[in-house]
């Protein structure tokens, strides 16, 4: 079967453990190297990677880039505006040419239904790059950096302040996965899927919901927000109002276990979702998270080419 990664799910834990533990053993294997020499085993030697963005990117298109790179293979980046899928040329189609150039294509977008419809006409795997639903690979990248920091997952206590998005509800399929505790502390009207929510806790976690942000972080392991605008939506002065309560500041982040992390996917929004002295301060692992995107995009196209 097509292995595609349009969620966590679709990889499931065994898979995604196993991204984990390649990630780090590739990442250390190559400490000190430069960065655009390939890993000595050059697994995607003669692979190419499409890449199709419907939005910004900095961190998903550098990151993917290098990966192929770093795997002996090559990347090609596509930027929807320029290809004739902006200029109407349907998903099928578009999924049905790429198939026949390249051996994996990952696609940013805001409908997630577009990542599905591209998955079924493909017949090379696809990767979802940030859909308005969700962002696996994301928080593949999130778990390699708990885990690099000495946290097991089983167990772990997580807090996510502010917007229930796309991010969040990765984070809720992983909470599913890993059997780890979620606190969610969200304003009324900006809650997340609560499907996902439905899942993981059927699958052994324990994801809550509150509307008091200290109620969620008080002795938590590891404390998570991100931008209270994502791409694609209106800049709300009402949402902004809403969201205040929920910023991560020095006061919120004492009530959290002493060792606690503070992670963030970035791109940041200094004095809103998080302030300069918590994202700057010793307890923010954001730079190691953000290469980390590397190191996991790595193993997530092993795993979607069969190399894992
Ligand atoms: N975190 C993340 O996906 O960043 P970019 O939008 O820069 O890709
Ligand atoms: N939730 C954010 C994440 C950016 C990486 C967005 O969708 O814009």
């Amino acid at each position: 079967m097509m292995r595609h990664f349009l969620n966590l799910s679709d990889a499931g834990g065994d898979a995604i453990a196993a991204m984990l533990n390649d990630a780090i053993d590739r990442k250390n294997a190559r400490q000190g190297w430069p960065k655009g020499q390939a890993d000595a085993d050059a697994p995607l030697a003669g692979h190419t990677l499409a890449m199709v963005f419907e939005k910004n990117s900095t961190r998903t298109r550098t990151s993917f880039e290098m990966a192929m790179k770093q795997l002996g293979g090559d990347s090609i980046f596509m930027a929807s505006g320029q290809m004739q899928l902006g200029r109407g040329e349907t998903i099928a189609d578009t999924a049905r040419v790429l198939s026949r150039y390249v051996d994996a294509i990952m696609i940013r977008t805001d409908d997630h239904d577009k990542v599905s419809e591209l998955a079924h006409y493909a017949s090379v795997p696809v990767i979802n790059g940030l859909t308005d639903l969700s962002h696996p690979c994301q928080i593949v990248a999130d778990l390699l950096t708990v885990m690099e920091h000495g946290k097991a997952l089983p167990g772990l206590e997580l807090a996510w302040l502010g917007d229930g998005n796309n991010v969040l509800n990765s984070v809720v399929e992983a909470a599913g996965l890993f059997k780890f505790n979620l606190r969610i502390a969200v304003p009324e009207g900006y809650e997340s899927d609560s499907s996902f929510i439905a899942v993981a806790n059927a699958a052994g976690a324990n994801v809550t919901l509150t509307r008091d942000a200290r109620e969620a972080v008080a002795g938590a392991d590891v404390v998570v927000t991100d931008t209270w605008v994502s791409m694609g939506q209106e800049h709300a002065h009402n949402k902004m109002a809403a969201m205040m309560p929920y910023q991560v500041n020095a006061s919120l982040m004492a009530t959290a276990k002493s060792d606690a992390v503070f992670l963030h996917c970035l791109p940041a929004h200094r004095g809103e979702e998080v302030t300069d002295g918590v994202i700057d301060g010793p307890q923010s692992l954001i730079w190691d998270e953000a290469e980390n995107r590397l190191h996991a995009q790595k193993s997530i196209l092993l795993w979607c080419l069969g190399k894992l």
